[in-house]
């Protein structure tokens, strides 16, 4: 009793029903491609590939039986059709039916008789597989996506076979008994064989990390936040694309729907939780706060950081502190909030400057503080594949909230720290502007991609291009 209601806590405390900020959609025409590629595939590695051994038996009379084995067993041809698959909503998964399956088969075989041993070669042919796999798609507690076996079939049309080499006087009638018993005793290994290889990749699934440190400041969290959604046109993934660092944010991720595109393979929705979870926790790893002294700022920029040369901006300033070298302390005094706006990205940045004077004896002495406001907007859009952006400023305002030096007028110096703000953004356009390469994974990347931001999300519409082996070394064909 006590371990079940354990149980049970361990399962809300690792995942907790909130609302996915990436949603990855599967629609047909990628499921069909991934169907293509993975045949493709299979019939690669099919032709290296050996045989688990394979152990049956003959019955002379009944109760009276002699195992054979198979053993060295290898794939000589492979007419591998392409199954046909497609979204089985009843059972949250997949359903795919492989029909007219031939392969021809050689290897050693060998049986034993009290205590009597015999062997030789073989050659077999099966003809007519047809296998029908249905597979349910879940979550486990931590967010892992899991995958079942919850139905197989499996018939074999028939079994020509040929085996030579046997020496003992039973050889010619254990060939006709094997003959006429072979075709079951393959088609009831064929299941048990898909049942392993959905097993395999279950291991694999939850031996995959849900979350990927990115820095040292943050980490990603990418753990599903509900079961998938299969319908008879889509597969539907919500993640919960969080960044943190120590904590999570105290902002919760709102929900949003991607629009189903079905003239794209994929279609992968990002909220701006994700983005402000990164700017909130890059926040509170304390990376927004920088030190500013003289000798950063450009020879030719209109203002210096000595206190002599403020004049312009503070008429005070070189008669209270004649001839001392400045720092300025940047820092952002809330976390900057980010929102997707129809075809732009919004950023918002609350911040502080305080302003110290140098004494000779290197002691800081505090003049004024100033609050910063800036708005600034970013356009995306995808080239080649390539993410790029522009970014500029929308607004900048300059607010005296302490001084040590008496009052004075903000402009002048909101003007020249506008104009150091926008040396900064161009910098960063210029980054923008080369652009930020899209994930690419060792087998696969994706093409023809199309960004489009909407009010509270962007979302990626996509083509993927698989390496299959005989692609792999001219990434630029498209496998077809
Ligand atoms: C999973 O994460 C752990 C800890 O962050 C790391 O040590 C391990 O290498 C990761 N495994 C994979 C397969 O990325
Ligand atoms: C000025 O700041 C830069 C960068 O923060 C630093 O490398 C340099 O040592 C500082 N110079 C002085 C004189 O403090
Ligand atoms: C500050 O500027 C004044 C006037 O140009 C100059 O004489 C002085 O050397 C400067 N101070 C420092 C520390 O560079
Ligand atoms: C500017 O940024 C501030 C701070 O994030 C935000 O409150 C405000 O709504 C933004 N204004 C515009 C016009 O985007
Ligand atoms: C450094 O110099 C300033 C101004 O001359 C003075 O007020 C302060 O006490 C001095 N600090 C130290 C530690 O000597
Ligand atoms: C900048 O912000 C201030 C105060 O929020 C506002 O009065 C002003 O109109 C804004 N300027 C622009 C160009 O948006
Ligand atoms: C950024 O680049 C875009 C074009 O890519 C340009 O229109 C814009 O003026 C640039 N902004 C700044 C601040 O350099």
């Amino acid at each position: 009793m006590l371990l079940s209601v354990v149980a049970v806590l361990l399962l809300f405390s690792c995942t907790s029903g909130e609302n996915p900020a990436i949603q990855v959609l599967l629609t047909n025409k990628g499921l069909q491609y991934g169907n293509h590629a993975g045949t493709d595939w299979i019939q690669g590695i099919l032709e290296s590939v050996t045989l688990p051994d394979f152990s049956g038996y003959v019955t002379y009379f009944p109760l009276v039986k002699m195992g054979f084995t198979l053993t060295g067993t290898q794939i000589k041809k492979c007419d591998l059709p392409e199954p046909s698959t497609e979204f089985y909503p009843d059972s949250t998964g997949f359903k795919t039916s492989l029909s007219g399956l031939s392969v021809a088969l050689s290897g050693q075989w060998s049986n034993s008789f009290l205590g009597m041993h015999d062997s030789g070669t073989f050659d077999m042919a099966v003809f007519g597989v047809d296998v029908t796999s249905v597979v349910k798609l879940g979550k486990d507690a931590c967010g892992h996506l899991s995958v079942t076996s919850v139905s197989c079939d499996a018939r074999v049309g028939r079994v020509d076979v040929n085996l030579r080499g046997g020496t003992r006087r039973t050889f010619p009638r254990f060939v006709k008994k094997f003959r006429s018993s072979i075709t079951p005793q393959i088609e009831s290994r064929i299941c048990p064989y898909v049942k392993e290889f959905i097993g395999n990749l279950e291991q694999h699934l939850q031996a995959m990390n849900v979350s990927f440190d990115v820095d040292q400041a943050l980490t990603l969290d990418l753990a599903l936040t509900s079961l998938p959604v299969v319908s008879v046109s889509s597969l539907s993934l919500g993640l919960k694309g969080e960044f943190y660092n120590k904590n999570p944010p105290p902002f919760e991720a709102p929900s949003f729907t991607v629009p189903e595109q079905q003239g794209y393979m994929l279609s992968m929705g990002l909220s701006d939780f994700t983005m402000n979870s990164a700017l909130y926790g890059y926040y509170s790893a304390g990376v927004y706060r920088t030190l500013i002294n003289d000798s950063v700022i450009p020879k030719c920029f209109p203002l210096h950081l000595n206190t002599s040369l403020m004049g312009p901006y503070i008429p005070q300033l070189p008669k209270m502190f004649p001839g001392l070298l400045m720092n300025l302390r940047v820092y952002a005094t809330e976390a900057p909030v980010s929102s997707f706006q129809p075809d732009a990205v919004k950023l918002g940045f609350h911040g502080a400057i305080e302003a110290f004077a140098i004494q000779p004896n290197a002691t800081e002495t505090p003049l004024f503080q100033l609050s910063v406001v800036s708005n600034f907007s970013s356009k995306v859009w995808i080239a080649g594949e390539t993410v790029k952006g522009s970014a500029s400023m929308d607004n900048f305002t300059l607010t005296l909230v302490g001084s040590k030096v008496g009052p004075f007028k903000t402009d002048a110096l909101e003007k020249v720290a506008r104009k150091g703000v926008e040396m900064v953004l161009a910098k960063v356009n210029e980054t923008l502007g080369k652009g930020i390469l899209l994930p690419r994974l060792v087998y696969a990347r994706l093409v023809d991609s199309v960004l489009k931001v909407h009010e509270g999300f962007v979302v990626l519409f996509s083509d993927a291009e698989v390496f299959t082996d005989r692609s792999f070394s001219s990434h630029t064909n498209r496998a077809v």
